[in-house]
């Protein structure tokens, strides 16, 4: 079904940050990688798919599985601290070199159409990426992990973000690279346009290989 066939015009675009915009997913598994090692856990770049999207209490929750027992709330805690501190250490890195393929040009198609344009991330460094990026005032709205309490595939976020824009969920589009993040787009009755293969972003109304193949005019309704 064509989502349009009942949709008004969309009037909004949120994207994702991790995955969609730069590549911080591989970041994330460089970080969580380190921490494991550290904890003789092991930890594999395929292990790492079911992280995307999800936050930080959850994804160490996932990289612990039965040995989530072996610690105490307190050494969780500690563990998230130590695995931030590697996280953040990387993004030191970033530079505007570091968007994914495409990026630029889409958020720049997106403004030059008059829609209004929020990051949806799960991640509470959303901010220091985009600064990272060069663009963090690019967004009428940054919708971040410190933004709601219950995160992706909860539709919170989204929510949260078509609020703040003053636009209603149906008006608006989703972009995103994890199956948590198109479940929470489809739950917040939004357009989920899904970014990587159909194992991950299958159930996404529109879906392409990567952020530099998005064809916004398709998204839009207006394609052939
Ligand atoms: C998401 C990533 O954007 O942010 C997840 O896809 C990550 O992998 C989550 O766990 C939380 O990030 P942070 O920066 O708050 O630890
Ligand atoms: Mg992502």
């Amino acid at each position: 079904m064509n989502p349009h066939d009942a949709a008004p015009d969309i009037r909004a675009v949120i994207l994702d940050l991790d995955g969609v915009i730069t590549d911080t997913a591989e970041v994330h598994f460089q970080a969580w990688k380190r921490l494991a090692e550290e904890e003789g856990l092991s930890f594999t770049r395929e292990d790492n798919e079911q992280l995307r999207g999800v936050s930080r209490r959850q994804s160490l929750d996932l990289l612990l599985g039965a040995h989530r027992y072996d610690y105490t709330e307190t050494e969780c805690q500690a563990l998230m601290a130590r695995k931030n501190r590697y996280y953040r250490e990387l993004l030191k890195d970033i530079t505007p070199a570091d968007f994914l393929s495409g990026a630029p040009q889409l958020l720049e198609e997106i403004r030059s159409r008059g829609l209004k344009m929020a990051v949806g991330s799960a991640s509470k460094n959303t901010r220091t990426v985009l600064e990272r990026l060069g663009i963090l005032h690019h967004f009428d709205v940054i919708a971040d992990g410190h933004s709601v309490v219950r995160g992706k595939p909860a539709p919170d976020l989204f929510i949260y973000a078509a609020e703040q824009m003053g636009v209603p969920p149906e008006q608006c589009v989703v972009i995103e690279d994890a199956a948590a993040g198109i479940e929470a787009a489809r739950a917040a009755g939004m357009v989920a346009v899904g970014v990587g293969p159909s194992t991950r972003v299958g159930k996404a109304h529109y879906r392409y290989k990567s952020t530099a193949e998005i064809d916004l005019n398709e998204v839009l309704g207006h394609g052939s």
